[in-house]
């Protein structure tokens, strides 16, 4: 198979010098800071608008001194980019638009240097349609014969039915993205050995894990029942999806779980498991599956205290840990989401609580979903909904790094990002930036506690701090304040949070 003989060759090189793996705690991942880094919007090395490999390696001093622990990569691999790289045409490469190989071994290595670590995107659900896999035999992949029509009702996330008929082959496929991204089929076991063969490949260069894509997705039931209708418009979270979830999805996290552990340094499995409901991602964190999976309970809250408590307490009692989200590339930033202030407070909220925290680029810049002119508009999200939905790109625009904003950029920052820059930020104590910085530097450990407080107030405690949090419309006493959302004297005024000791 051309693909197999793609990761031999690969394989090869890797096996060259082994990089340095920085000593590392065990289960370095429990309460680390991860920083979620939207290749193609966070750094531009070559000027053409596009971020890139190199460009993420020359920001690695600013993320040090942002203090956080580890970063995620998303998709970088070859890719049409019909969805930015979540259609990989090629899993074992660097598409030329962001390096070389040996541009992300150099990440790595300069990575390790300073102690911080590196996860990868691995998108298992599907490939794009331009990966050979899909342009060969297509064994790889769930497909129908056309004779019978439709296959079943089933939507795709994006609009439209979750099927495509090919017709030069006489038959259909299934796509729960866009028709560019065929899902590949989990029963097969030869998609299951290439996998692997795809994991130790990166292992093998020197990655401390994974974000996996869709984790909850692969498997599809095998009679390809039904959905119940009618469908929710908007689908971010799985919880309607009767046809995913499937039992035997585990036996895949137990394989990767095992071949992770066959390396050194603690290597995490990150599980993308969206479902609303704690208790279903549960069973994706036993202790022989995946360490950690998102928790995107907070993404679906508004800036309420009794709805933020709720969801703290079910993912506490639902989950063994907790990773904690307000941001990442899909969902709309939390300045537009909550408000500005709001954010600040979020800030405090979310690094003062127990567990891993992902931190989205530009969360810590304050930067607000872009109002984008739908011309700009690049997420298939968009194209498929025929403009019903704005889609992703709002939270996609480029990292603004200096007052002087760079001619070209892929998607239109806004003038007065100039202000919201790193550069005007550095050293501005009242900054969204230095405020992460502070936050992350006093981040509180030890066990988690809610004390009480008044109507609209969240109060927690963790080992040395309380977090208290004014959600209501008056300002609250606070004393001994360690750190603050917003200015603090005497009292929380609303929508602020503050750190007290
Ligand atoms: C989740 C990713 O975060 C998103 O950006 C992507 O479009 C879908 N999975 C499909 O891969």
């Amino acid at each position: 198979m051309a693909s197999v003989r793609r990761l031999d060759g690969a394989r090869q090189r890797a096996e060259e010098p082994a990089l340095p793996a920085p000593e590392r705690e065990p289960e370095w991942w429990r309460d680390a800071v991860f920083y979620e880094v939207y290749v193609r919007s966070f750094a531009d090395s070559d000027g053409d608008g596009i971020g890139d490999l190199p460009g993420i390696t020359s920001k690695l001093d600013y993320l040090v001194g942002l203090g956080i622990d580890a970063i995620w990569l998303t998709p970088f691999y070859p890719s049409p980019g019909h969805d930015h790289g979540y259609d990989v045409a090629d899993y074992v490469d660097v598409d030329p638009l962001f390096g070389t190989l040996a541009d992300f071994d150099d990440l790595i290595a300069a990575a390790h240097e300073r102690d911080v670590r590196v996860i990868v995107d691995i998108v298992p659900n599907h490939t794009s349609s331009e990966h050979e896999w899909f342009k060969g035999d297509r064994s790889r992949y769930v497909t129908r014969p056309a004779e019978n029509g439709l296959p079943n009702n089933w939507p795709s996330n994006w609009g439209g039915p979750a099927w495509t008929l090919d017709e030069e082959r006489g038959e259909y496929y299934l796509h729960l993205f866009a028709p560019e991204q065929p899902d590949l089929d989990w029963h097969n076991e030869q998609v299951r050995d290439d996998f692997e063969e795809i994991l130790r490949f990166w292992l093998d260069r020197g990655v401390d894990g994974f974000r996996i894509d869709v984790s909850h997705g692969l498997v599809k039931q095998k009679d390809l029942r039904d959905e119940p209708e009618p469908f929710p418009l908007l689908r971010f979270s799985s919880d309607w999806r009767t046809a995913i979830d499937q039992p035997e999805v585990h036996d895949v996290y137990r394989d990767w779980h095992r071949i992770a552990g066959e390396y050194d340094g603690d290597r995490v499995l990150v599980g993308e498991v969206v479902f609303s409901d704690q208790t279903r991602v549960a069973p994706y964190l036993r202790p022989d599956e995946l360490q950690l999976a998102f928790n995107f309970s907070l993404v679906f809250q508004d800036w309420n205290a009794e709805a933020i408590r709720r969801s703290i307490d079910e993912s506490l009692a639902a989950l063994p840990i907790v990773t904690w989200v307000f941001e990442n590339h899909d969902v709309t930033r939390i300045v537009t989401r909550f408000g500005p202030r709001e954010a600040r407070a979020a800030a405090l909220l979310v690094l003062a609580l127990p567990g891993p925290v992902f931190v989205y680029q530009g969360q810590e810049l304050g930067l607000e979903e872009v109002d984008l002119p739908d011309e700009v508009r690049q997420d298939p999200v968009f194209a498929q909904t025929r403009g019903e939905r704005k889609g992703r790109d709002g939270c996609r625009v480029p990292i603004p790094w200096a007052r002087t904003l760079p001619e070209r950029s892929w998607l239109p920052q806004p003038a007065d990002w100039s202000a919201r820059s790193v550069e005007a930020q550095t050293g501005d104590p009242g900054s969204m930036l230095e405020l992460y910085r502070r936050a992350i530097e006093l981040r509180p450990g030890g066990g988690f506690a809610w004390r009480d407080s008044a109507p609209g107030v969240l109060a927690f405690e963790r080992d040395e701090l309380t977090c208290v949090v004014n959600f209501s419309a008056d300002a609250v006493p606070v004393e001994h304040v360690v750190l603050a959302s917003d200015d603090v004297t005497g009292v929380l005024p609303p929508n602020t949070a503050a750190w007290v000791r």
